[in-house]
């Protein structure tokens, strides 16, 4: 599907940011993992948590919708998969099950598409062949993934990835493990696995540095109202700065700080964003208003880019129409992501007219410039997709997105609530 976007002279309203993607995976995991019934509210209903949905499913969980309710009926012991467990675009998914079904001692083919394919796995089988499992990956690094069940005992482990997935892989085995696994390394990635753990009784010690998860825990179900995504809502934060006269009122966003950091750079950048936070358990949630602002070009640091690894092609877009220089180094994770985001940004923006110099692990951006519509090839990556129909709002004539239905890996909704705010 191709939708084409000229440049609009208003952005306006308070759109209704769907559930955060990576509580959603984790809150359907943990619920499949705890002993009872747990409710998830306001789940996102994307392709990717259907991913996980469905593994789940295949794995003997029930997990029922009722209105804004998802319902996960929570089991220790899983059904072995009749079939391979198809994980779609969802590395969130494949990642995080390998060290799921290494926990439950389960043997299971974990595939998915063709963007899948391509994303480095031997991050997850290292440290969990550690703790006893066994994998074979395709070129010892590539999906399909066989896991092979076996008893696993705790490690302890030094991280080198910044990677929410490999972390969240490595407690949800851990758990299951007999004796403690200590992490340390690059362990600042997005917390929500340590927070939500807790909250369904599980036993994680955050110190300074180090995670020190118990092993052979057992989990009970509890609730979740899942928060608005920050990630997603960045999209019209970054869009509101720019576009003159722009206003918006997100509401119910997750606030969680190891997710702000494109909040973070936008108001370093002069953006005016006002925040309040309305709740704090187990994740900080709250209100964001965003009014269009004069921007400069600031410096991302590489220590910043885990909290904003996901906002990186929208920040792209945006340095493009701010005075002076934005930089970012240490930023290599992008080119293993749906695409290689940093190819596809530098690509897009060349084809916008616009001007950016790619390094291997980042880009610098002399702004601001002028953008005019163009034919965006997306790599069928919803990030990409959404950053430059962004671009097209504020570049001069007709733009086309290709293969735009993409977005629906984690925001259906995108082009309609466009749609609104454009029209508002
Ligand atoms: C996610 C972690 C990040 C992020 C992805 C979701 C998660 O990936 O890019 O969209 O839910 O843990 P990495 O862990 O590979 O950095």
């Amino acid at each position: 599907m191709k939708i084409k976007l000229e440049k609009s002279k208003r952005l306006q309203g308070r759109p209704k940011v769907p559930g955060d993607k990576s509580i959603s995976h984790r809150g359907l995991i943990l619920g499949a993992l705890s002993q009872g019934t747990s409710e998830i509210i306001d789940l996102l209903e994307s392709e990717d948590v259907q991913s996980t949905a469905r593994c789940l499913r295949t794995l003997g969980i029930s997990i029922e919708r009722k209105g804004s309710s998802t319902l996960i009926q929570g089991r220790r012991k899983w059904n072995p998969p009749s079939i391979d467990l198809d994980c779609g675009n969802s590395g969130t998914t494949l990642r995080v099950l390998m060290g799921v079904l290494a926990g439950k001692q389960l043997s299971a083919k974990l595939t998915g598409d063709a963007s899948l394919m391509k994303r480095p796995m031997k991050r997850v089988a290292s440290p969990i062949s550690k703790m006893g499992a066994r994998f074979k990956l395709q070129n010892e690094n590539f999906p399909p993934v066989m896991v092979s069940g076996a008893p696993l005992h705790g490690i302890d482990y030094e991280m080198s990835v910044a990677s929410a997935q490999v972390k969240t892989a490595i407690i949800l085995a851990a758990i299951s493990a007999e004796g403690e696994t200590r992490l340390s390394g690059t362990i600042n990635s997005r917390d929500h696995t340590e927070r939500l753990l807790p909250h369904f009784g599980g036993k994680i010690e955050t110190l300074p540095g180090q995670l020190i998860i118990s092993g052979s825990q057992t989990l009970y179900s509890n609730q979740i109202k899942v928060p608005g995504d920050p990630s997603t809502a960045a999209f019209w934060m970054g869009a509101a700065s720019v576009i003159p006269g722009a206003e918006i009122v997100l509401e119910n966003i997750g606030l969680n700080p190891t997710r702000l950091g494109a909040l973070n750079v936008l108001c370093r950048m002069g953006a005016r964003i006002e925040y309040e936070v309305t709740s704090t358990e187990p994740e900080p949630v709250g209100n964001i208003m965003v009014r269009s602002a004069p921007l400069q070009g600031v410096e991302i640091l590489a220590s910043e880019v885990p909290s904003l690894i996901d906002e990186l092609p929208l920040l792209a877009v945006i340095a493009t129409q701010a005075h002076g220089t934005t930089t970012v180094r240490g930023a290599e994770e992008l080119r293993v992501k749906e695409s290689d985001r940093l190819n596809a940004i530098a690509v897009s923006i060349r084809k916008m007219g616009g001007a950016i110099e790619l390094f291997e692990d980042g880009f610098q951006i002399v702004g601001p410039q002028k953008l005019r519509g163009a034919e965006i090839e997306t790599d069928l990556d919803h990030r990409i997709a959404m950053a430059f129909s962004i671009a097209a709002l504020f570049a001069d004539g007709e733009s086309s997105i290709h293969d735009a239905e993409c977005v629906a890996v984690s925001y259906p909704g995108f082009y309609a609530e466009l749609e609104t705010l454009v029209r508002a």
